[in-house]
């Protein structure tokens, strides 16, 4: 039997599941793993206002009490927000102790510190849970598809924005309507502006693609766009040509060019992401060897995240090598590589058109000079001051040729209301 301490940094929402799990599967992971792991020390705010029901005596409000402590081997940080989080794991790492979080914004804007201060120190950094709640996704890249070449991740990586997607495709209600009561219902913070702004998905796709690609793809190289202009009638438009809207996290490699961009996305009604819903998260991955496959479940809650969590901490315990990322230890990315923002993609796109003839042939020209060529349109009706709402669905065609050809677009005759990019086909 080995007896492995633990530090909590933070014991919150994820901290008390952890807490709980730790507990109630202690001794079966004894039986089964020979691992008799105890929580020493966990940090909070505030004793006095801890809302939680881990016992008064091992809360502590000294990060020393933590991080100094020889005794504890695993520091595990569920504290959230970049700072003072990732100086406290850094510290830790320095100290020689393992640490596991699940903090996407800590990893993704610290990593080559927090790596390099592992890497000195011949500690471990385990993070499955910082992407996906309990979807394996780090282990199913850093592991099981450790020798194959992995050319797209795609992820529905926030469960708030997609059970607002969802439910708004559902009632046909707008999306301040759907946030309010998702608000009221504890689904959606009560400011929701890192969620709907992709900023979440965002780190969690720096995190996906600097694994799967081998190289650094920071959160500032990751093109962003949220659901806040998201229209109900954009949505219903989309499912009549057969289209189901989602906020994707998606990461592509094209040869030697990487694309990372988060921002709503139309995809086919029968491909496996448009069937996620609610606030379930999903990870498509293409590999050439692996070709496709789907990894699905909670991604957020104390019970899911814990697991993931508890996974980290055991296979801590077990191992004396500490799992590391199979990424390029460089604060620079892979010379061999470029990430590019102009990625190509088939297009939706609503314009309010003058209802006049010649109107469509001009739309069509304009797009044809920027070499783009519409697949499908779909009229509906006269809109407000008797004009004509179009929609179009374009061929492939790259992301500056159609900003060119959109800006190009004279708004008395066709005003563009809409653009959202079209995957999966
Ligand atoms: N919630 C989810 O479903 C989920 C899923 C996956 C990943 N995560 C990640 O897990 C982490 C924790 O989330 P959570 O929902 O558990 O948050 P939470 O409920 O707000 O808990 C945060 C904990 O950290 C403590 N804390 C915060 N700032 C501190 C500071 N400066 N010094 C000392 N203690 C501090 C808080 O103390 P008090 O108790 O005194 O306030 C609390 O115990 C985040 O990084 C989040 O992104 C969450």
């Amino acid at each position: 039997m080995k007896t492995v301490n633990l530090g909590f940094l933070g014991c919150g929402n994820i901290g008390g599941g952890v807490w709980h799990l730790l507990n109630e599967m202690h001794d079966e992971i004894l039986a089964r793993d020979g691992l008799d792991l105890r929580v020493k020390k966990a940090l909070v705010l505030s004793i006095p206002l801890a809302r939680t029901d881990v016992p008064a005596e091992i809360l502590t409000e000294s990060a020393e009490d933590v991080l100094t402590d020889p005794d504890i081997a695993i520091v595990c940080e569920f504290m959230g927000g970049s700072h003072p989080a990732a100086d406290f794991m850094r510290r830790a790492l320095e100290n020689g102790k393992t640490v596991v979080t699940a903090n996407k914004m800590a990893l993704a804007l610290n990593w080559h510190s927090l790596q390099a201060a592992a890497d000195k120190s011949g500690a471990g950094l385990y993070y499955e849970a910082s992407v996906g709640g309990v979807i394996p996704i780090i282990r199913a890249l850093t592991v099981s598809l450790e020798a194959d070449r992995i050319d797209q991740v795609m992820g529905i990586v926030n469960g708030t924005t997609n059970y607002i997607l969802t439910r708004m495709a559902r009632e046909g209600s707008d999306y301040a309507e759907v946030l309010a009561d998702a608000q009221k219902l504890g689904l959606a913070e009560p400011n929701p502006e890192a969620d709907v702004e992709g900023m979440d998905a965002a780190y969690k796709l720096s995190i996906m693609s600097s694994i799967a690609f081998h190289t650094r793809v920071t959160v500032d190289c990751v093109y962003r766009e949220g659901i806040t202009g998201v229209t109900a009638e954009d949505i219903a438009c989309g499912r009549e040509m057969g289209y189901t809207l989602k906020l994707l996290a998606i990461g592509k490699r094209r040869g030697d060019t990487i694309e990372a961009r988060v921002h709503p996305t139309f995809l086919p009604a029968d491909h496996p992401l448009s069937r996620v819903d609610g606030s379930l998260n999903a990870i498509f991955v293409h590999g050439a060897y692996c070709q496709d496959m789907m990894l699905q479940g909670r991604g957020a809650g104390d019970k899911p995240t814990a697991s993931a969590i508890c996974g980290d901490i055991v296979c801590a315990a077990l191992n004396e090598r500490p799992q590391r990322a199979s990424l390029r230890y460089t604060e620079q990315p892979d010379p061999a590589l470029t990430l590019t923002d102009d990625w190509t993609c088939r297009f939706f796109i609503r314009v309010s058109a003058k209802d006049a003839p010649g109107v469509l042939a001009a739309v069509a020209s304009r797009f044809g000079q920027e070499g783009i060529s519409i697949a499908t349109m779909l009229q509906k009706g006269a809109g407000v001051s008797g004009r004509a709402r179009l929609i179009f669905i374009t061929h492939e065609a790259s992301e500056h040729a159609m900003r060119r050809a959109l800006a190009a677009l004279d708004p008395d005759i066709a005003a563009v209301e809409s653009v959202i990019r079209v995957e999966g086909e």
